[in-house]
């Protein structure tokens, strides 16, 4: 199990106990900042004095602890915050987290950050909380599920105090408790995400959804094969003819808004694993493949954000899950399958499953008559050549909800970049044996790959994420990231305030 602490807000210039550590921050060069120096008064310069012999120099990524500091009960720790007009979102996310790692490398069982204090930006302080606690429940997380033994000692960390100055008022417990609902839902989602795919497959989907619903009092609707079948969800069913499991399509209810109010639909991409299916992947890396679902643990981290929150909005979560497997019975280069919109596909390559999956979810979600429909996908490995690991692709069928999504974005700090979806493109997706392909060629792959989804999607206001290169983390620090859950959330919350 991972270890919890516990949040909490205070103004002023709070104590801790005797086992407890102040943390504030010095600007580079040797520049105490406003908290720490309160502190150095009530200490009688001894922190400048640190501070003057170079033991800080206020260099980012670099923390002092110190012992019986005068007129402190505990300790203090310095954390460095490089130079003051540098010192904006990265930096401050930074701070906290370096002044996480620190404490859990200490005893202390509480600790008070007076880095939420810090000007960052126009940032308000529930900027400045909700990301002090993502920061810190991130430093924090473990995948310990899978293994047979506990590895090493928990920090003994328990009580985070954050420190705001009074005039902070109701936005700070907002930002608490925001903060905290987003931490929970990315967890969620690392969680799912690192599940082995043995383990997490679309069966484990649905029963995820199933104890949201319950615990949130949300609706949750599974379909099966059979029902795929009746409805003609063949896209999505070629995919999953290869595998042993069984497909399903999940939806999850979630109506915390007016009766009224149109909801925003949310599908994600719910590949449990991709072996390419008859176009079969190359063997180095295949097990990251079972990151391939984490468009639909987004979903679900977000439907946890929501309900936790209870957000004023009706949220509707879809999420089409199955294996891409090769076998007797898997899809072959050259069927030409019907999708539930009616338009025919050639599937040229079996490994572009996830538009595939994507197309009927996309035309299920009709019956919703979304306000807005946003669908997460760990879609091409071209968006991770255009974007790299910072951002995610966007695509829109209208500006107004790009920029709405690209402020979510921003304010995340989970951020994505606006590419186009011209019909120029689409000529790429021509095929000589149906009403397209579900291929483009090389050229700008992530982008045709939105322009086979946006075949489906023009009854409603649609963006589209390609989070491939953003859901999860290769090499040693291997691992799901739990984005893009704040963006949505954010984005949920912003239409929340809106009404
Ligand atoms: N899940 C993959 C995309 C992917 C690949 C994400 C590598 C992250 C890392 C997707 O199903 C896929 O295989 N896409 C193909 C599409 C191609 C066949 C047009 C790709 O990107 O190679
Ligand atoms: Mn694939
Ligand atoms: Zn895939």
């Amino acid at each position: 199990m991972e270890h919890t602490v516990e949040f909490s807000i205070k103004s002023g210039i709070p104590q801790t106990g005797r086992n407890g550590c102040l943390v504030a921050g010095v600007f580079e060069p040797r520049k105490l900042s406003t908290a720490a120096a309160a502190l150095d008064r009530a200490a009688k310069g001894y922190l400048s004095g640190v501070v003057r012999r170079g033991d800080m120099q206020g260099k980012s990524g670099t923390t002092l602890l110190l012992h019986g500091v005068p007129n402190t009960t505990g300790r203090v720790l310095l954390v460095g915050l490089g130079r003051e007009n540098d010192f904006r979102e990265k930096q401050y996310r930074e701070a906290v987290a370096a002044a996480i790692r620190a404490l859990n490398a200490t005893g202390a069982d509480e600790a008070i950050l007076h880095l939420t204090k810090l000007a960052v930006g126009r940032r308000d302080a529930a900027w400045r909380i909700a990301h002090a606690v993502t920061v810190a429940h991130e430093c924090n997380y473990r995948f310990t599920r899978m293994k047979s033994k506990s590895e090493g000692a928990e920090p003994a960390l328990r009580r985070l105090i954050l420190s705001v100055d009074r005039a902070a008022g109701k936005g700070a417990a907002a930002g608490l408790a925001q903060g905290l609902a987003v931490a929970h839902g990315m967890n969620l989602a690392k969680d799912l995400g690192n599940l082995p795919p043995n383990v997490c497959t679309p069966s484990h989907l649905a029963d995820q959804a199933r104890e949201l619903a319950k615990r949130y009092r949300m609706k949750v609707t599974v379909l099966e094969r059979a029902d795929m079948e009746r409805l003609g969800m063949h896209t999505l069913l070629s995919v999953a003819q290869g595998s042993a499991q069984p497909p399903k399509f999940i939806t999850l209810e979630y109506r915390g808004g007016p009766r009224k109010m149109k909801p925003v639909a949310l599908v994600g991409k719910g590949i449990t694993f991709d072996t390419g299916g008859i176009s079969l992947k190359p063997g180095p890396e295949m097990d990251e493949m079972k990151f391939d679902m984490c468009g639909a643990a987004s979903v679900l981290g977000t439907m946890k954000a929501v309900g936790e929150m209870r957000l004023p909005v009706n949220v509707v979560g879809v999420i089409p899950a199955t294996e891409n497997m090769p076998g007797g019975r898997a899809t072959r280069p050259g069927d030409v399958v019907k999708s539930l919109s009616g338009q025919t596909v050639e599937i040229l390559n079996t490994d572009a499953e996830g538009r595939l999956v994507l197309c009927d979810a996309l035309t299920y979600v009709e019956r919703y008559k979304p306000a807005a429909v946003i669908d997460i996908a760990t879609l091409t490995g071209a968006c991770v050549i255009a974007l790299g690991h910072v951002a995610a692709g966007l695509f829109a069928n209208d500006d107004a909800m790009a920029r709405e999504v690209v402020a979510a974005a921003d304010a995340a700090y989970d951020r994505v970049w606006h590419m186009p979806l011209w019909d120029d493109y689409q000529e790429q997706l021509k095929s000589n044996f149906a009403d397209f392909a579900n291929i483009g060629g090389r050229p700008a792959g992530a982008v045709t790959a939105a322009c086979f989804l946006a075949r489906f999607t023009k009854k409603y206001q649609w963006a589209h994420l390609d989070v491939a290169g953003v859901a999860w983390k290769s090499g040693k620090e291997k691992g799901a990231t739990g984005r893009p859950v704040p963006l949505l959330t954010q984005f949920l919350v912003n239409r929340a305030r809106k009404g």
